[in-house]
């Protein structure tokens, strides 16, 4: 167990769905103080049209000037492949650090390499305020989140847990959506298998706070559960092994289509959110032919 881990801090969560991703970003704040953060913004983009806005964004910009709040940090749970992270957008609109887990250099290596980047593309993380080692706590207010590295969906994952409250990313979805896909690069079935573990060792109360959820079976969109509730109920995870969990997750994975947004996605979230210029510095996007 963390010792950071108080669960009698209660945070305040408001979750805000983007019906076009399918993302739920976060507005966490502290009860003790005027402090919040924001977790896994989105950015819009008409991919077709190359047209990029900032509707979801200002909605939670709009609600952080209306309830008064400091944003101290703007939290991403991962490198997202199928939504453009808003975190620069919000930043300049509310100030905070943009923070990310270390594997972020692992991810800009692979696909600097991908969308063929020059040396102008730094492969450092340096993007980012604050690269999150596991373990590692940073205050929101007067509370102390820490950083649990997460890995298998991605290697940068981290799952951020502030008091009763932890933001899993991508690493667990609701207990009838089971988990995320394991199957990009630096992705692996067995690791998130034993970081979903490592979530479901957390207390039986924590509230989980899900990154996606795509309301299966026709039920409505959902993004809280607990992780007593994952525990008995996930369908991917509940009474499997390890070694049956890999072999349902990488069957599965087998049969998923690359996300629609998965090229702007990578290109914008690798540069912290920022979206890439040509060399006179227009904003401007490549497709990689055959390259993923
Ligand atoms: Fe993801």
């Amino acid at each position: 167990m963390t010792p950071s881990i108080d669960m009698t801090v209660h945070p305040i969560v408001e979750g805000f769905f983007d019906e076009a991703t399918n993302t739920i970003s976060y507005i966490v704040r502290d009860p003790g103080s005027d402090a919040c953060a924001v977790v896994d913004s989105v950015m819009d983009i008409d991919y077709a049209a190359g047209r990029i806005t900032h509707d979801h964004a200002d909605a939670l910009i709009a609600r952080v000037r209306e309830l008064g709040c400091r944003l101290e940090w703007i939290i991403e749970t991962h490198v997202h492949a199928d939504h453009l992270s808003a975190a620069p957008y919000i930043q300049g609109a509310l100030g905070g650090r943009i923070g990310i887990g270390a594997g972020i250099v692992a991810v800009q290596e692979t696909f600097g390499k991908v969308f063929n980047e020059g040396t102008e593309f730094q492969r450092d993380g340096s993007q980012f305020d604050r690269l999150f080692e596991d373990g590692d706590t940073y205050e929101i207010g007067t509370m102390t989140a820490v950083a649990l590295h997460t890995p298998g969906h991605t290697p940068a994952c981290m799952t951020h847990v502030v008091g009763d409250a932890a933001f899993v990313g991508d690493t667990l979805f609701m207990p009838d959506g089971g988990s995320a896909r394991a199957d990009f690069p630096g992705g692996d079935a067995g690791q998130l298998y034993d970081s979903i573990q490592r979530i479901l060792a957390l207390p039986g109360e924590m509230r989980l706070f899900m990154c996606h959820d795509y309301g299966p079976g026709g039920r409505d969109i959902a993004w809280e559960t607990t992780v007593a509730e994952e525990r008995a109920h996930n369908i991917h995870v509940a009474g499997r092994t390890r070694a049956e969990f890999v072999e349902m997750r990488q069957a599965r994975d087998a049969t998923l289509k690359v996300p629609s947004l998965i090229i702007p996605s990578l290109q914008v979230n690798m540069r912290a959110g920022e979206v890439p210029t040509d060399q006179h510095g227009n904003p401007m996007m490549k497709v990689p032919v055959n390259g993923l």
